[in-house]
């Protein structure tokens, strides 16, 4: 048998407008694996996805299924025939909710494969085809989640351009607060794309905005300037309200977060439910925890960004 892993992750700035060649800054949250394990089997290759409680047969699948698809992108790779063998999901990473649940599912399952055909494979080409299917589950995605997930490190990201990744001088803590509302990144997506189709000069602004604070946010994140974040947050949520992704459940943790002393906070990923994230310290974390409970998390997960 063999296994393979792949993180979470989570914007820290700068999503949405980086489907707009804007930068955004993206981390790794090891907390959430997606793990795929392959077993043999005498004859096909059988997938089962645990937590969505799915058995597929590759041989009959809808190509256009993500699962079936990462699996067609990977042999087309290799050139190599769909092998005998059982392909087990599990994910930890809620589905819908700004975590890259989907890109991390395809990048265990590239590596998970690979390993199975005794294939070596480096970190861009895991990406790159991971890509193919977060097209699937997107519209046109920008390619951040496959990209900060097949690297595993924090990325500076601009679609189109080579990937930087990039140095955290002191260590933070995020507190990541889940709505419990599932909401899929394409609608939201597609959403912000038919506003921009409305109003281009309003959204190219925006966007120019939201890819400053991303810049900065870096900048202060290099040099270790942590104060400098809660503000850059919440100038970036201010910014995402306006392209119209935020949400009530996402506002409700976002102030009982600051009101319970965080200095920031803003959602994450594609927005409308899924997840929100705050800054948080030892002085203010236990209460901030309890506060986003309060408000109606359905899960908080902490993670320390630069601990790695
Ligand atoms: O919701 P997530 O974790 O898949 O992140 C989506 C990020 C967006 O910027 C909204 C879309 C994209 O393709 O970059």
């Amino acid at each position: 048998m063999i296994t393979a892993s792949a993180p979470g992750k989570i914007i820290l700035f700068g999503e949405h407008a980086v489907v707009y060649n804007r930068p955004a800054i993206a981390v790794p949250v090891a907390q959430v694996q997606a793990i795929v394990t392959i077993e043999p089997r005498a004859h096909g290759l059988i997938i089962h996805a645990l937590d969505t409680d799915r058995t597929l047969d590759y041989a009959q699948a809808d190509p256009l299924d993500p699962l079936a698809a990462i699996v067609r992108v990977t042999l087309a790779h290799f050139d190599l025939p769909a092998p005998d063998g059982s392909l087990t999901i599990r994910s930890a990473i809620p589905i819908a909710s700004g975590l890259g649940s989907g890109a991390a599912v395809s990048v265990a399952i590239v590596r998970a494969l690979a390993a199975w055909l005794d294939q070596p494979i480096d970190d861009e080409t895991v990406s790159r085809l991971s890509y193919e299917v977060e097209k699937l589950h997107h519209g046109t995605p920008s390619g951040i989640d496959n990209t900060v997930i097949a690297y595993s490190r924090p990325v500076y990201f601009v679609r189109g351009q080579p990937i930087e990744t990039f140095e955290v001088k002191r260590p933070f803590t995020v507190a990541i607060g889940n709505t419990g509302v599932a909401s899929p990144t394409k609608i939201a997506v597609g959403d912000v794309r038919r506003g921009w189709e409305g109003d281009r000069a309003q959204y190219e602004a925006w966007f120019d905005q939201i890819g400053a604070i991303a810049s900065e946010a870096r900048a202060a994140i290099e040099h270790g300037a942590i104060d400098q974040l809660g503000p850059l947050m919440d100038r970036n949520q201010g910014l995402l309200e306006h392209i119209g992704v935020s949400s009530v459940e996402l506002e409700r943790l976002i102030a009982a977060a600051k009101a319970a002393g965080a200095t920031g906070a803003k959602l994450v990923g594609g927005g409308r439910g899924g997840n929100m994230i705050t800054l948080i310290d030892e002085t203010n974390r236990e209460t901030v925890v309890a506060a986003l409970y309060a408000a109606g998390a359905t899960n908080v997960i902490v993670t320390g960004i630069g601990e790695w």
